[in-house]
């Protein structure tokens, strides 16, 4: 451990062992008091304990041995540093010890540490849960301990909570004792050995589903009353997701039951508390019949993610909060792995391109930072939580997996897994594995996407009559570039056309160029063969021809990374926007929804400028490209539909009547709204957002008031948040502010960044929105979790207007977000960057979008 960093970690002189933890939440009060009993190791004599405490009181403290030897203490605060420090009457000699504390605190509303969250049931009758949201550090709310991730103990959690509500913990319950005061104990076994952040209680009136013996292992889902029509999908995935990574670790699960319960209100998607995992709701309960793919598969994603987590992260756990971006990273890649298994159809390594495109965008701004860096405060950790940890670290492991081969990085993997159980570890000790069960380089490679932030830029090059291929690398910048001699080692993988066959070639470029010989020269060329590379490649133009020319030779992915190149290189001015135009107008046969997604993103971008007698232009080009697609699949699903053909089906429809404006498509889009309304069985799931989308963008008074009474009652998780965000995007000034009114009211913190930053991407009144926060700024920093403000402000990248942009740069920068700086800084570098775009672009527009 360096110097820098110790200074804000807690002494190792005493250890906590066990925690025999006993709390008496008062929902109605919102407050709790609570006593615990720590068994501790003193490895030298001490006169003083220091650990971890916040707004907490602590009431009194004694320390006693097992001999019946006694230490009076005096507790000091300090509430800066988040310590208590208990000052003991004469010196502890080394051994074990017991510190018992008494103490209170209150339930907040902040969503973090042990937290209120309330609903109000089908009666209007509102009730109260008590729960808890601890890492990185917020145990320290709910109890004294020592909130450090290498701090591992086992736990002994009792709770004491009234008589008709239900109480959930990590381990399942062992005994249950009515007090007669109305009050019932409810103590449950011990934890095995983990981390303060996993910790959990959750109390209320839960409801159970019924248990599902996954391999012996108890799977339920927990839901406030009223649900129990959601939670199928949300326990065949659990289920799935078990046996997936028991497999897959070689180890089975290290908890003795799994709760996933869902919490009405949650600052996150989920949380992996050992054996109780939080989600918000959206993330858990799903009706299948009525959602669409994507609905399900981020309940897919959230759970499987969370339950890669009790193996990756809560028996397996960082030593400091610098390894948080592995393990989040590795949730993340096992996460896909496993969903993709769960349902192939779905095809989800192809739609993790457009999560692997975000941060690539991000990762391109001079504003990005390396995924792994030194953390010393933990609050310092907190700006890990972001695209570059979750999508750029889960993207270069697949990288590592797919140059080193699958089952040869599952060894690596599962030999870590087996070697650090129940300990903590470094980053290097996973590549350690990894090199060891493999022999391949994985520490070197993978050091030069870790500890530097941004990614190269491939150009390629034929030589020798096409025969050799050079490949040069240098960093991919949107802006500035010059001299920046950063190089990654980077394993390339290249297919190629020879003769009739294909050839496969693979290097690992760690120079400024290198190259690949062919037996004679191929006819077409892939670098990055099968997509999984986390860099772009430039082609020349003949050879990029080649490629378009015959797009089914190409995967999904390989599609979808060559329109993505070809966008980016247009950004960064790097190529002009009529490039990009022309290749899309190749892409009229393509049927792959995240190839056309890559397609049209940056047409919206356009349309967000685009003058009105552009827009015209620019509609009519979109519907050309469009129109074909959709009159093959029409409006109806066909039976046997393949899994991801509603979702283009969605994007066409979202599309024409939108931006391109396609009358026939609108009055559709409103007739089947209309028809979701009285039954929402009559339509598939994969059109319900998109007809809402069309309506929204077109809709008056009549529309809003009709999508409020929707939110305000919906059937399902998803349905709420869906009208939700549609009141952000109805394009009337007046109706808009309404939504933002309500987004200090009516709207769950949980939930109101996120209205807010759709408003700010508002075309007709984003500035208004922007208005709006300048003026509540105050209101809105004191109501709001605090992740949540940079995810509010991600919306200002949308209002790509050069004046607006200087105004909002005035503003951020006279009113900091502490924590949040790094992030608010890449949402404005891409404000930048879009502004730079529209201000090159704009007068190429009425040539490349002619109205007649
Ligand atoms: N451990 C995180 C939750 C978390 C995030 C805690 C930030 C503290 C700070 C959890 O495993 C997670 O990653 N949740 C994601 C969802 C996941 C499917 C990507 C989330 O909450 O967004
Ligand atoms: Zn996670």
């Amino acid at each position: 451990m360096s110097e820098s960093s110790s200074a804000y970690r807690l002494p190792y002189a005493v250890e906590p062992q066990h925690y025999e933890l006993t709390l008496s939440p008062d929902l109605d009060a919102a407050a709790f008091t609570g006593e615990e009993r720590v068994r501790v190791v003193v490895h030298e004599p001490v006169t003083e304990i220091v650990l971890n405490a916040a707004e907490l009181e602590i009431h009194t403290a004694e320390l006693t041995s097992d001999e019946g030897d006694r230490r009076e203490a005096t507790i000091t605060i300090d509430e800066e540093n988040q310590r208590a420090t208990i000052t003991l009457d004469g010196e502890a000699a080394t051994g074990p010890w017991t510190l018992g504390l008494t103490f209170s605190g209150i339930l907040n509303d902040k969503l973090r540490g042990f937290y209120r969250s309330t609903f109000t049931d089908d009666g209007d009758a509102e009730h109260v849960i008590a729960t808890t949201q601890f890492e990185s550090t917020d145990a320290r709310r709910a109890f004294p301990c020592w909130d450090e991730p290498d701090r591992k103990a086992t736990f002994g959690v009792t709770l004491i909570v009234d008589d008709e509500l239900t109480a959930i913990s990590n381990s399942p319950i062992v005994e249950e004792t009515d007090l007669g005061n109305g009050k019932r104990q409810v103590e449950f076994a011990d934890t095995m050995r983990m981390s303060t952040y996993l910790v959990a209680f959750i109390v209320g009136p839960f409801e159970f589903s019924k248990t599902v013996d996954v391999d012996g292992v108890p799977l339920r889902v927990a839901a406030v009353p009223g649900k129990s029509q959601l939670w199928d999908f949300a326990l065949e995935c659990g289920a799935h997701s078990l046996r997936y990574f028991t497999t897959y670790f070689g180890l089975p699960y290290p908890g003795d039951k799994l709760d996933l319960i869902a919490v009405p209100d949650f600052a996150f998607g989920a949380m992996e508390n050992l054996g109780a995992v939080t989600f918000r709701e959206t993330a858990l309960l799903v009706d299948r019949d009525v959602a669409s793919r994507l609905e399900l598969e981020r309940v897919a994603d959230v759970v499987a993610h969370e339950i890669a987590h009790m193996w990756f992260g809560d028996l397996v756990t960082m030593k400091w909060w610098n390894g948080i971006w592995l393990n989040e990273a590795f949730a993340t890649f096992m996460e896909l792995l496993c969903v993709d298994d769960f349902q192939p159809e779905w095809q989800r390594w192809v739609s993790f391109g457009t999560s692997r495109a975000q941060a690539m965008g991000v990762d391109g701004l001079s504003s990005t930072r390396p995924v792994e860096f030194p953390v010393g405060r933990p609050e310092e950790a907190e700006a890990m939580f972001d695209v570059l940890t979750y999508q750029k670290g889960s993207a270069v492991l697949r990288m590592l997996e797919q140059y080193i081969g699958a089952d040869e990085f599952r060894q690596g993997i599962a030999a870590y897994i087996k070697k650090h159980s129940y300990g903590n570890t470094e980053t290097t000790d996973l590549w350690d594995a990894i090199e060891e069960t493999t022999g391949q380089p994985a520490r070197s490679t993978m050091d030069t996407w870790i500890f530097q932030g941004g990614y190269p830029l491939l150009t390629v090059a034929e030589e020798d009559g096409g025969t050799r291929l050079v490949i040069s690398q240098s960093p991919f910048r949107y802006r500035g570039g010059g001299e920046d001699s950063t190089r990654w080692h980077v394993p390339v993988l290249v297919r190629a056309g020879v003769s009739g066959d294909v050839e496969h070639h693979r290097t690992l470029l760690s120079d400024a160029a290198g190259e690949i010989d062919f037996s004679s020269a191929p006819d077409w060329v892939v670098v990055n063969d099968g997509g999984s590379g986390f860099y772009r490649v430039q082609y020349p133009p003949d050879m990029a021809r080649r490629l378009v020319a015959e797009p089914d030779r190409l995967a999904p992915l390989e599609r979808f990374n060559l329109v993505s190149d070809a966008w980016a290189a247009v950004l960064a001015g790097h190529s002009p926007l009529a490039d990009f135009v022309d290749l899309i107008g190749h892409f009229s046969a393509e049927r792959d929804p995240d190839v056309w997604s890559a397609i049209l993103g940056p047409l919206q971008l356009v349309d967000r400028f685009a003058a009105p007698a552009v827009k015209d232009g620019l509609s009519r080009f979109v519907r050309d490209l469009v129109r074909p697609g959709f009159d093959e699949l029409g409006w109806q699903p066909a039976d046997d539909e393949p899994g991801r053909v509603g979702s283009l089906r969605g994007t066409f429809v979202a599309t024409l009547g939108t931006i391109g404006a396609d009358p026939e498509v609108r009055a559709k889009a409103a007739e089947v709204h209309a028809a979701y309304l009285r039954d929402r069985s009559a339509v598939p799931g994969d059109l319900a957002a998109p007809i809402l989308a069309v309506a929204a963008r077109n809709g008056g008074e009549e529309e809003y008031s009709t999508f409020l009474n929707r939110m305000r009652n919906p059937e399902t998780p998803q349905e709420e948040i869906r009208y939700l965000l549609a009141l952000a995007e109805v394009p009337h000034p007046a109706l808009l502010r309404r939504t933002l009114e309500m987004a200090l009211t009516e709207v769950r913190t949980q939930n109101a960044p996120f209205v807010i930053a759709t408003s700010l991407t508002n075309r007709a009144a984003g500035a208004d929105a922007w208005q709006f926060v300048e003026a509540h700024w105050d209101d809105l920093r004191r109501r709001f979790p605090s992740k949540l403000i940079p995810r509010m402000l991600e919306g200002i990248t949308a209002l790509i207007d050069p004046v607006l942009a200087t105004t909002i740069h005035r503003f951020l920068d006279a009113h900091p977000v502490p924590g949040g700086d790094l992030l608010i800084n890449q949402s404005r570098e891409r404000l930048d960057v879009n502004v730079a775009f529209r201000e090159r672009e704009e007068p190429n527009l009425p040539k490349l979008f002619a109205a007649d």
